[in-house]
């Protein structure tokens, strides 16, 4: 008898991992752990019953202290996870409406982030935000300043927002972004509100190395030039960038840095091995880009 209980068991864990809900439900009804909800089946009909699709069971709707039938409404009391799930109401010729209950832990689950960069203050640019959790199936952000759609995930996890602030001119209105998260029996919103120019982070420059001339054994000046990321807004001038080399010095190994602010032409003087560059906004102060990569000096 024991295998066949843990071949049931298997098959049990099996149908709820299938049925993890990984998309948001068409239609949702949302409440509070311990409060009270009704849901009303929208149709003509005056005889119908409700059934509910929880992950691995359907069960059929009888009037109970917890789940109280009236006409085309049933009221669920004192919401718990085992009464969330898809509520379908029939009538005798068929399925008349439906409607998935979550429990909406928006206020108790544990706290995570939405994390957004921009490449620029452009709106030619989407806004990247990544945002996750454990307790969670699906996710979806959008923008509510700007009245967005709903953006889910691309493949490697990352949401790409769309917005209309004008790089040219002082940003007056936050952006604010909505978070909704849902799994098989619950739900959550968070939002998270900021400046555009708070979360720019270039993307990294490229460089070329323009001159290099030895004068003498140790003595070497190599003269490079950063070009911009090509995301970056144009006129160049209007949207100054800060860098920062770093280059490694050939007879020590040692590493150092040199940060300038006027142009986009450097020298560094000794004799360097390889060298690479970030950049930032120069008069907002920017996260720093990524590095470029490294670019070897023969
Ligand atoms: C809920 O049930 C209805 C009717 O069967 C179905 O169309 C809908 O996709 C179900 N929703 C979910 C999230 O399973
Ligand atoms: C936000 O995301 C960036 C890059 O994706 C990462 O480096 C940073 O640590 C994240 N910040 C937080 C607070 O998670």
């Amino acid at each position: 008898m024991a295998w066949l209980m843990t071949f049931i068991h298997l098959f049990c864990l099996f149908i709820v991992r299938m049925s993890a809900l990984n998309f948001f439900p068409e239609k949702f009804e949302l409440a509070e752990k311990h409060t009270s909800v009704t849901l009303t089946c929208r149709t003509d009909k005056d005889k119908i019953t409700w059934r509910r699709e929880d992950a691995n069971s359907i069960v059929s709707i009888l009037q109970s202290d917890f789940e109280i039938l009236s006409g085309r409404d049933l009221t669920v009391i004192d919401l718990q996870e085992d009464l969330t799930g898809n509520y379908t109401c029939w009538s005798d010729t068929g399925l008349e409406d439906y409607t998935y209950l979550l429990l909406d832990k928006s206020k108790e689950a544990t706290a995570f982030k939405i994390n957004c960069t921009a490449e620029t203050f452009s709106c030619t640019q989407n806004i990247k935000c990544a945002w996750t959790s454990d307790e969670f199936t699906a996710f979806r952000l959008r923008n509510t300043r700007d009245d967005g759609d709903w953006v889910s995930q691309s493949v490697d996890g990352e949401f790409f927002l769309p917005h209309s602030t004008n790089s040219y001119s002082e940003e007056s209105e936050r952006l604010l972004i909505t978070g909704e998260a849902v799994s098989t029996c619950c739900y959550m919103k968070t939002e998270y509100s900021f400046y555009l120019r708070d979360i720019v982070k270039p993307a990294d420059p490229s460089i070329s190395i323009c001159t290099i001339k030895n004068e003498g054994r140790d003595e070497q000046i190599v003269e490079l030039e950063v070009k911009p990321p090509s995301t970056w807004p144009q006129p160049h001038s209007f949207f100054p960038l800060k860098h920062e080399i770093e280059y490694e010095i050939r007879h020590n190994g040692e590493l150092k840095t040199k940060e300038w602010e006027e142009g986009s032409k450097v020298k560094v003087q000794g004799s360097i091995t390889k060298l690479r560059v970030r950049c930032r906004d120069l008069l907002l102060l920017s996260q720093w880009s990524e590095w470029s990569k490294w670019k070897n000096v023969n």
